[in-house]
């Protein structure tokens, strides 16, 4: 047995590779490189959806619209109570109220859900009225939109375009584990996907990018920096953003994202100085980390970046989380469906190390 099943594999897939070692990601035959930045969220989703889905449309972009504003319709569900919890249980919960089901309608709603249920959310959070998706725009643009209630210009489209596609699929991360224990089941693609969600909300997996804000800002100038890491690793505190179970070097995406922040912030007026200032804080967190941690490989992980990124697209902190989800959520669905086509249900064993009746039976 291995402790947080380290090193186990527990399934063939033909949807993407981490390699730990060589800081590589795969997804369906194209490395990372290949895919962040000149690939829309709408060509991904046809990429992993390719094989699992019949009738998968050449241009999923229509019904990918039209999914948007079929699942509008439940943003009226937003009560009062929803809107006391965060964002990701209130999307979360808004989620739920899809019905079951396993074909690709189902499919286009569940990626439309975390998208058009988080705007809704962040602007009813903030007293604004929700704005209802506009099908004719991509995915990544009304996204924008609907969070905004105005248009977002192309670099910041292409920013997020960037970062779903980055997220979208990632091995057997935790939260894809989870759904494809549920598509095990039989249970449907909407219970897979709450349980995705479920898991990426924690802290130690989708749950980073919003401390990583907390912690630059606490910071708040690089001379602080390393005063700042030393106390909190002194408290036994983990660095948000840093550190991977299988990356053993950096991890890709963190690049990908870093070139995505600078393409949308320099030479413009979007957050002057905080990408030299993160990359302080980030150089003096992995100078930190070596010293104190010397047989730990802890390099900078996906989160890192995303925090600067989904903050220069004036995304909240309270919902980095969702955006995280609006990319992920097709990684689900593949696995899910690939859970389905070919893998049985998935059932392990444990070990029993508690006490045993005093008298046999
Ligand atoms: N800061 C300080 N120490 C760390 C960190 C960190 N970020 N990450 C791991 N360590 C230490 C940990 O304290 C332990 O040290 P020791 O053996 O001396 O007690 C050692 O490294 C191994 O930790 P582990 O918990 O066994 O390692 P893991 O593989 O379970 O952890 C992780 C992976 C991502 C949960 C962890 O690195 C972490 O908590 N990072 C911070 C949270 C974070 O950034 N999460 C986002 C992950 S990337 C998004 C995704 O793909 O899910």
């Amino acid at each position: 047995m291995s402790n947080g099943l380290e090193d186990v594999v527990a399934a063939d897939t033909v949807l993407s590779e981490v390699d730990g070692k060589a800081g590589r990601l795969i997804i369906r035959g194209y490395t990372l490189g290949e895919l962040a930045g000149s690939t829309t969220y709408e060509d991904l989703v046809h990429l992993l959806f390719e094989g699992f889905f019949e009738g998968l449309p050449a241009d999923v972009g229509p019904a990918l619209g039209a999914a948007r504003g079929e699942v509008f319709a439940e943003v009226s569900a937003l009560d009062t109570g929803l809107l006391d919890r965060t964002p990701i249980e209130a999307m979360r919960a808004l989620t739920a109220r899809l019905g079951d089901g396993d074909d690709l309608a189902i499919a286009f709603r569940l990626i439309a859900a975390p998208a058009v249920f988080t705007a809704a959310v962040v602007r009813a959070q903030a007293g604004e009225a929700p704005v209802r998706p506009d099908p004719t725009l991509g995915h990544a643009a009304d996204i924008l939109r609907m969070l905004r209630g105005r248009p977002a210009n192309r670099a910041e489209v292409d920013a997020l375009d960037t970062y779903l596609v980055t997220v979208s699929d990632h091995g057997f991360n935790a939260s894809t584990f989870a759904a494809r224990v549920i598509a095990s089941t039989r249970a449907g693609l909407t219970s897979a996907v709450l349980g995705g969600i479920s898991a990426l909300k924690g802290p130690l997996h989708g749950g980073a990018p919003g401390p990583v804000i907390d912690m630059l800002d606490e910071i708040g100038a690089p001379s602080n920096a390393r005063a700042w890491i030393e106390a909190a690793l002194g408290r036994g505190d983990r660095l948000m953003g840093f550190g991977h179970r299988v990356y053993k070097v950096r991890d890709p995406r963190a690049d990908a994202l870093k070139g995505a922040v600078r393409r949308l912030t320099e030479g413009s007026n979007v957050m002057p100085g905080r990408l030299a200032f993160a990359e302080a804080v980030e150089a003096a967190a992995l100078a930190i980390l070596k010293e104190k941690k010397p047989d730990r490989p802890l390099d900078t992980n996906v989160e890192f970046y995303t925090a600067l990124l989904l903050e220069a697209l004036a995304f909240p902190p309270s919902a980095f989380t969702c955006v995280f989800a609006m990319g992920r959520v097709t990684g689900w669905l593949a696995h899910a469906r690939e859970q389905l086509a070919g893998g049985r249900l998935i059932r392990p064993q444990s070990r029993y190390v508690g006490p045993m009746p005093r008298k046999a039976a």
